[in-house]
This record gives C-alpha cells, sequence and structure tokens, in this order.
C-alpha cells in the first residue's frame, strides 16, 4: 500500500443478522483527492463509514485510514480522521462554544490552537450567531453546522462527511462546497451526498455503491462516459420552407432513424414552430454532421443541434436501477432482507454523543 493511501478498503463486508449491508467492497482514496460516495437510499454509505471511523467493525475484511488498522489501532485512526456521521449526535443542554471547546479539549488542543481553530471553523460553517446558544434551541440546519464544526476543530488530515449539506440553506451548501474542495487540495475528502450537483461542482471521482456493491469507481468524466451513450438535440422549423413543403414530425423523426449510428429518436414537446427531438448515438462518435447534412438535403430549417455526454444523474439511475425496483415492489423480501434485524449492541454506541465526539470530532 503506498504511503499516499490515505482511505483503504479491501473486501470489506457487514451482515446484520443476515442482510448483508456491504459484500467485499475495495476502493482506496490518496491524499489530496475528494472522493464522493454515491448510493440510492441503503445502499451502505453510512455503514462504511462508520467501519472507517471505528463506530461498527467489519465482519470480513480489511479497513485503514492514514496506514493504520481501524480494529488493531483505532485510537490512531480516530485521532487522523473528522467524521460528520449522518445524524450529528451532539450534548443537547450544552452551549455550542463550550461544546466545540470540549470536543477540543479530548482532542488535546491548547487553548491558543483551539481559538485559532475556532476562527476558520466559525467562519466556515457560519456559526457566529449561535456560539452562546444551547444546541437544543437550534433549528436543524444549525445543528448540522456544528456537527461539522466539531469534525473540522481539530483540522484533520482526513474527512468523512456523511450528508454534510443536507439540511443547510443554499447559501451555506455553497461555502461548505466551497471550503471542502479548498481543503481537499491538501487533505482527503469522503464525502456522501444525494446531491450530485455538489459531487460535479467538489469532487473529481466518485465511487457509486449500489446494494453493498461498488458498481463504479473513478473519475467523473469516466463515469458519465459509462452509459456509452451520447445524447443530441435536433429541432427543425415547422414552417414552409424555402423550397419544398412543410415537414411533418413523422417525415423528419423517420429520416433521423434512418441515419446510421442513431440508436433512439425520441419526440420531444415543442411549440407549434418547431419538432424537436432527442436522439442517442454511441459514445466516441459525432453525428453533428450527419444530422446538418440530412437537415439541408431537404431543405429544412435547422432550429437547434447540440450533442451533450450523459449527465451524472443519467449514470447514476442507471447503475443503480435493481434498488428503486426492489423498493417499488410489494411483496416477498430478498432472502437476504428477510432476518435483517438490528444490532442493538452497535446502534446504542453509534448514537451516544461522547463516542462521537471522541470518534468524529
Ligand atoms: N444497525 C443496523 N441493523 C440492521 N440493519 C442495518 C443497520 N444499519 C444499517 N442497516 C441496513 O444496512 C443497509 C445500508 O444502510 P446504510 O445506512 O449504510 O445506507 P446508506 O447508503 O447510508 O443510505 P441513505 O442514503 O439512506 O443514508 C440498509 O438496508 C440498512 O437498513
Ligand atoms: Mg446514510
Amino acid at each position: 500500500m503506498s504511503t499516499d493511501v490515505m482511505i483503504y478498503a479491501d473486501e470489506l463486508s457487514k451482515r446484520f443478522g443476515n442482510f448483508r449491508a456491504l459484500d467485499r467492497i475495495r476502493f482506496e482514496v490518496r491524499r489530496g483527492e475528494v472522493v464522493g460516495f454515491l448510493g440510492p437510499n441503503g445502499a451502505g454509505k453510512s455503514t462504511t463509514m462508520r467501519i472507517l471511523t471505528c463506530f461498527i467493525s467489519p465482519t470480513d475484511g480489511t479497513a485503514k485510514i492514514h496506514g493504520h488498522d481501524v480494529f488493531d489501532e483505532p485510537l490512531e485512526v480516530r485521532r487522523k480522521v473528522g467524521y460528520l456521521p449522518q445524524r450529528a449526535p451532539l450534548y443537547q443542554d450544552m452551549l455550542v462554544w463550550d461544546y466545540l471547546r470540549f470536543v477540543a479539549d479530548m482532542r488535546g488542543l491548547d487553548e491558543s490552537t483551539f481559538k485559532a481553530r475556532m476562527r476558520k471553523v466559525v467562519e466556515v460553517c457560519g456559526l457566529a450567531q449561535v456560539l452562546g446558544k444551547d444546541i437544543n434551541t437550534l433549528s436543524h440546519g444549525y445543528r448540522q453546522r456544528v456537527g461539522l464544526g466539531q469534525a473540522l476543530v481539530h483540522d484533520p488530515p482526513i474527512l468523512i462527511l456523511d450528508e454534510p449539506t443536507s439540511d443547510l440553506d443554499p447559501n451555506e451548501k455553497a461555502e461548505v462546497i466551497r471550503y471542502i474542495k479548498e481543503i481537499g487540495k491538501e487533505r482527503t475528502v469522503l464525502l456522501s451526498t444525494h446531491n450530485l450537483a455538489e459531487v460535479e461542482a467538489a469532487c473529481a471521482r466518485a465511487i457509486i455503491i449500489s446494494k453493498g456493491r461498488i458498481v463504479a469507481d473513478g473519475p467523473l468524466d469516466e463515469i458519465r462516459a459509462r452509459t456509452g451513450k451520447i445524447r443530441y438535440v435536433l429541432a427543425v422549423s415547422e414552417q414552409t420552407a424555402e423550397r419544398g413543403k412543410a415537414p411533418t414530425a413523422t417525415e423528419v423523426q423517420s429520416a433521423l432513424r434512418a441515419i446510421a449510428g442513431v440508436r433512439s429518436v425520441a419526440e420531444l414537446p415543442t411549440d407549434e414552430k418547431a419538432h424537436g427531438f432527442e436522439l442517442t448515438g454511441d459514445t466516441g462518435g459525432d453525428l453533428r454532421s450527419d444530422l446538418f447534412r440530412l437537415v439541408v438535403s431537404k431543405g429544412w430549417t435547422l432550429l437547434e443541434l447540440r450533442r451533450d455526454s450523459q449527465t451524472l444523474e443519467d449514470v447514476f439511475r442507471d447503475l443503480t436501477k435493481g434498488d428503486e425496483r426492489r423498493d417499488r415492489k410489494l411483496g416477498a423480501p430478498d432472502d437476504d432482507d428477510r432476518d435483517e434485524r438490528e444490532d442493538k449492541t452497535e446502534t446504542r454506541r453509534s448514537e451516544s454523543p461522547k463516542e462521537a465526539a471522541v470518534s468524529g470530532g
């Protein structure tokens, strides 16, 4: 394992009773990478993050943080990591400032380092107005900001953030993403989110997990190219052209279908001035000149011609369709699901604020 590998998972599996939440997942995250960790609800993102941060142990496999095994050297792991759990557990009856100082104390920060770090934490997390307030009086979004603050207070080299922006308002979301991008230049960030625009904004690489298995891992460009399709949008005028008569939608559609390399053609809703179509072709090819020549040869008037690669969202949906189908079908659960049961010990552990502060903050 190279010394640059900050997060390492090898053949990692987790079972809850008979339910397999993680199935031999394997990935590495290097120094200076900000990696988006994506997947539908229940895919196993939080479970992976809880293993990496020593909250639960894997059933099988190895996980290392900064070269330290999560099982053998949990204290070293906790020192290197800032962790924001999906539902940040906080001491409700503490003031925000006192809570963050408590976390910093446990992290062993001295007074002057704490004060210096707090300036940055307050700026990034937008906490200036609430430092003197009781945590239990805070709104949802502000609690999440405090949770993020405890993950950042010791300036850790590795950040594991489970949906850090889910309850934030758009201004704060943008600020947090900007900061993640900034610190990601020297640190390592694993960030789970359902907001694909955030991944596009902050991450160069994504890992997509579905039903406990990794289904894609790579640079965003490569992931986008995964479906092997390119989308085109074409619109021609419905009005009579200079020569010939006005084209009908059916006529345009069958002419488009006849072009070699066109995989599918679907009509788009348009106003009465245009016939619009969405086409797909293979990646690597470019059908724009053929499309343009067709329009010219027919004497139609071209209003729009555009070539888009698939969006991250298209690929995400393509790769995780199985989960979606399973969720919407009423009937016998999967074999694996049948014995799903709560692991009471682990749940209790993960909900203790003290543990979270020690481990995460
Ligand atoms: N303590 C537990 N006991 C039983 N099953 C569990 C436990 N923790 C997680 N699971 C199950 O493991 C699967 C993965 O859950 P996980 O929380 O990792 O999903 P996720 O990808 O984080 O989803 P979300 O996007 O909804 O947060 C789910 O089916 C979940 O119900
Ligand atoms: Mg989760």
